[in-house]
């Protein structure tokens, strides 16, 4: 008998992926139009893949594998094969969450397993931002992290029937923050301009912005909530591209953008770049391939997404992904109201 944080975690991976069609029904991606040039004057060779996060995280890969999951014996399965995944295609992987392993010791080798399958490669521990300077440095040397990776979940948290009520995370983040390599995400909800600038004055020079558009853990949570109706939270938050233009505004030039939420192809991780990410999570479209398709399919994905966004940086007149951020771009009617009601454009 597993235990009920073990239990939820296989909740959560059953839910992303019976949601999978309704989560993503609309592409928030589609309200982004790339500029195309006729005259891109490079050549394929002269691409690279190669994006920097900072002097510890450089990435072979513009895109990586988001954190999901670890904490259950199904999990820790999951975890093998998506770090052997990783291991091949040179992408970093986060985990899911390690709080698990302080409540169940017995959970630290469905962690464990990550490094086993991929012994050089970049792997960022996921801990919540309540996480303390032990807990960091426990699950960071579990796994060899180079990064601790810290979640903010507010509205997942208010939906989820056990989940926590109290939300002063910003002293415990500069903290964390002054001590560990880290890097700052949301869960699915999306930042505004004003959280990005709270974390650089916390210390934070890495943030993930994680918007709505994909997984949506209101969604999960109010289906594994039986006991009162939180659906109303359903299309809380900001989606991906409102919370990158969000972050274009308000960003310290040395401070690195990752975007996540709603990646669903090569396309998608290069609008993201448009949009002045370092580097794209995908998490519930490369769980689905897995789900679906078994591990031969995932991997033969991630190939083609390789050579699908090199192509596709090259089309743009660029060398490497950072540099996408210098292309023109136009935004729908209404994500362009967004933005100048927002003053972020
Ligand atoms: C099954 C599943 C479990 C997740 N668990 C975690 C977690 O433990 N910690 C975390 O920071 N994010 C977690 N996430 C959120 C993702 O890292 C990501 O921020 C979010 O799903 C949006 O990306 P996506 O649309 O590509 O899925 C999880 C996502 C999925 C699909």
């Amino acid at each position: 008998m597993e235990s009920p944080d073990a239990i939820r975690k296989n909740e959560h991976l059953a839910l992303a992926e019976k949601l999978y069609p309704q989560t993503h029904q609309t592409n928030p991606f589609n309200q982004v139009q790339i500029i195309p040039t006729a005259l891109p004057e490079t050549a394929v060779d002269q691409t690279s893949l190669q994006t920097t996060i900072t002097d510890e995280l450089q990435l072979e890969r513009p895109f990586y594998l988001e954190a999901m999951t670890g904490g259950s014996k199904r999990a820790g399965q999951i975890n093998a094969d998506l770090a052997a995944v990783a291991h091949k295609y040179q992408l970093a992987m986060a985990t899911g969450s390690m709080s698990i392993i302080f409540k169940d010791p017995a959970s630290q080798s469905s962690f464990q397993v990550i490094r086993k399958q991929n012994p050089d490669g970049i792997v960022l521990a996921n801990l919540s931002a309540k996480a303390s300077i032990d807990q960091a440095a426990k699950a960071m040397q579990l796994v060899h992290a180079q990064a601790l990776e810290i979640h903010l979940n507010a509205a997942q948290e208010l939906v989820m029937p056990e989940g926590g009520r109290q939300f002063n995370w910003v002293a415990n983040i500069d903290q964390l923050a002054a001590r560990f390599p880290v890097i700052v995400k949301e869960v699915g909800f999306g930042m505004n301009k004003n959280d990005i600038s709270q974390l650089q004055s916390a210390g934070v020079t890495v943030i993930n912005v994680s918007g709505r558009g994909g997984t949506n853990f209101a969604a999960i949570e109010n289906a594994r909530n039986y006991h009162t109706d939180l659906s109303s939270l359903t299309n809380w938050g900001l989606t991906t591209p409102q919370s990158l233009l969000e972050a274009r505004a308000s960003r310290h030039p040395s401070t690195a953008i990752i975007a996540s939420g709603g990646i669903c192809s090569p396309l998608d991780v290069v609008k993201a770049g448009v949009l002045g990410a370092d580097a794209v999570g995908v998490a519930g479209h490369f769980l689905h391939q897995y789900i679906q398709h078994g591990r031969p399919a995932l991997e033969k994905t991630i190939a083609d997404w390789t050579v699908a966004v090199e192509r596709l940086i090259t089309l743009c007149g660029c060398h490497n992904f950072q540099e996408l951020r210098t292309c023109q771009f136009t935004l729908s009617a209404d994500l362009l109201a967004y933005a100048q009601q927002r003053q972020i454009i």
